[in-house]
């Protein structure tokens, strides 16, 4: 979509919330409904916090280390985005078929999310991002996916993006929805901060979390195969030239998935006034909670 398609590039509402238009408000019921298997493995993001990050550590995790096994196909084959299937309900039922661990990855709030993995089955991992370094991840996205709208100025979009008038509505709704609800016994909270800071520590967390027996030698291994570099040059995990891009939705000449993978860039597009004004919101939203971010 280039600037002139912006209009039309439409956003469905569902319970309050924009969503991409492939995700039908008549469809998302379903979702509430799906049996979730206690071995279920969900990776749940606002979008841009590092969903693709952990589904390369979840999936190395499973395999042990050995790109040879995960390396077979394509990482959003292995790690399939859950709530892009429910449209087509041969590819939703299909998901019953799948052989247990399934590892999937969703942007649901947790208002939508399957009502048993709310009440405790199966488990989540959740990845947050401070949103100064979400919102500019987010405004490069939005260039290279023909599902969202085109932004006409970084000032126009995040002034979207702060009103909730992007894809996925307001970031803090999603992030404190799962926030509430991180002491649940099959929730994991991360930080996107925290894997770059630590990301070993962070990893070994997800390991004893999903209870999956792992060596020192395979922790080595999924933070070596994990790391931004290789992801970036591998094709299964680049997204350079995988499903999205085949089917037209991710335009590579007008943008990387794997952009920049830092903490901190938001410093090169916040101006002073931009950023306090960001400040000053999100610490309302975010203050009392007792959720903080390090925006470096
Ligand atoms: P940038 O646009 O800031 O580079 P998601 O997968 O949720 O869409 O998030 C994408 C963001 O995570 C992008 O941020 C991408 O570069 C970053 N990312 C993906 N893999 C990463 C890795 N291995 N290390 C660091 N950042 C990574």
């Amino acid at each position: 979509a280039g600037v002139d398609d912006r209009d039309r590039v439409e956003y469905h509402m569902y319970k309050g919330v924009p969503l991409p238009s492939h995700l039908d408000p008549k469809d998302m019921d379903d979702i509430q409904d799906f049996t979730v298997r206690d071995d279920d493995v969900f990776i749940i993001t606002y979008p841009k916090s590092g969903t693709a990050w952990l589904q390369r550590i979840v999936s190395l995790l499973h395999f042990g280390g050995d790109v040879s096994k995960t390396d077979r196909k394509e990482q959003d084959e292995l790690v399939p985005y859950f709530e892009q299937k429910v449209g087509d309900s041969a590819a939703f039922r299909k998901l019953t078929e799948v052989p247990s661990p399934r590892m999937m990855k969703s942007h649901l709030h947790f208002s939508h999310a399957p009502v048993q993995l709310t009440q405790g089955k199966g488990k989540v991992i959740y990845v947050a991002r401070n949103p100064k370094d979400l919102a500019v991840s987010y405004y490069h996205f939005h260039f290279m996916c023909s599902t969202l709208k085109t932004p006409t100025s970084w000032e126009q979009f995040l002034q979207e993006f702060v009103n909730g008038e992007v894809s996925r509505g307001a970031w803090h709704d999603h992030v404190l929805g799962w926030w509430k609800h991180q002491d649940l016994p099959n929730v994991l909270f991360l930080r996107y901060e925290d894997l770059q800071k630590n990301t070993r520590k962070q990893v070994e967390k997800v390991a004893e979390f999903l209870q999956w027996p792992v060596t020192p030698e395979v922790i080595d291994k999924v933070v070596e195969e994990s790391k931004f570099q290789k992801m970036a040059t591998n094709p299964n995990t680049n997204k350079v030239s995988g499903k999205e891009a085949k089917a037209g939705i991710f335009d590579s000449s007008k943008g990387t998935f794997l952009r920049k993978g830092v903490a901190g860039d938001w410093k090169s597009h916040f101006n002073d006034e931009q950023s306090k004004w960001f400040d000053t919101f999100y610490q309302e939203k975010l203050g009392p909670t007792g959720l903080h971010f390090d925006f470096q």
